[in-house]
């Protein structure tokens, strides 16, 4: 049951990661700071190598990649799509709003990895283990460059955008 489990969330994140170098590239265009494209332009290299890991780790259970609509990341993805509509283009409030829909989905993919090679280990799968928490120490570094890349400028210009129209 529990080896099913984890088969069965390799699927989701699987479909997740593959949905993401389709919406990567919009957020990347959609962005106003050359820094905040760059590190989605960054990540979304990053991403495909994860779509690629995750092919191996099916092929280290046995098992065809398939993947399995996850419906979590549909959703954070369309709220990204959401921020795009609602904010205007050159604004660093739409910046504002990219980082922290791409930051949800870097921490459900931080959950994710982090409870699979959890699994992967209790179920004696260490070299399974190996690849997720690759993958994981990427998502979390992706994390820290977005929060320091809202920190060092873009929340403040936000903010000043805001007193502008106020
Ligand atoms: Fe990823
Ligand atoms: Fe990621």
């Amino acid at each position: 049951m529990l080896e099913k489990f984890f088969k069965d969330s390799l699927k989701d994140i699987y479909w997740a990661e593959k949905h993401l170098t389709k919406a990567l590239p919009k957020l990347a265009k959609a962005a106003t700071s050359e820094e905040l494209k760059n590190a989605f332009n960054e990540h979304l290299e990053v991403t495909q190598t994860h779509v690629t890991k995750l092919e191996q780790v099916f092929e280290m259970v046995g098992e065809k990649p398939v993947a399995k609509k996850c419906d979590a990341m549909e959703g954070l993805s369309k709220e990204a799509d959401t921020v795009i509509e609602e904010t205007e283009e050159g604004t660093a409030t739409r910046d504002v709003g990219l980082i922290i829909a791409a930051q949800k989905v870097e921490h459900y993919e931080i959950a994710t990895y982090g409870g699979l090679a959890a699994l992967a280990t209790a179920l004696g799968m260490d070299d399974v283990a190996e690849v997720l928490e690759e993958t994981l120490a990427e998502e979390k570094e992706a994390d820290q460059t977005l929060t320091s890349i809202a920190e060092s400028d873009i929340n403040y210009q936000a903010a000043n955008e805001e007193d502008e129209e106020a």
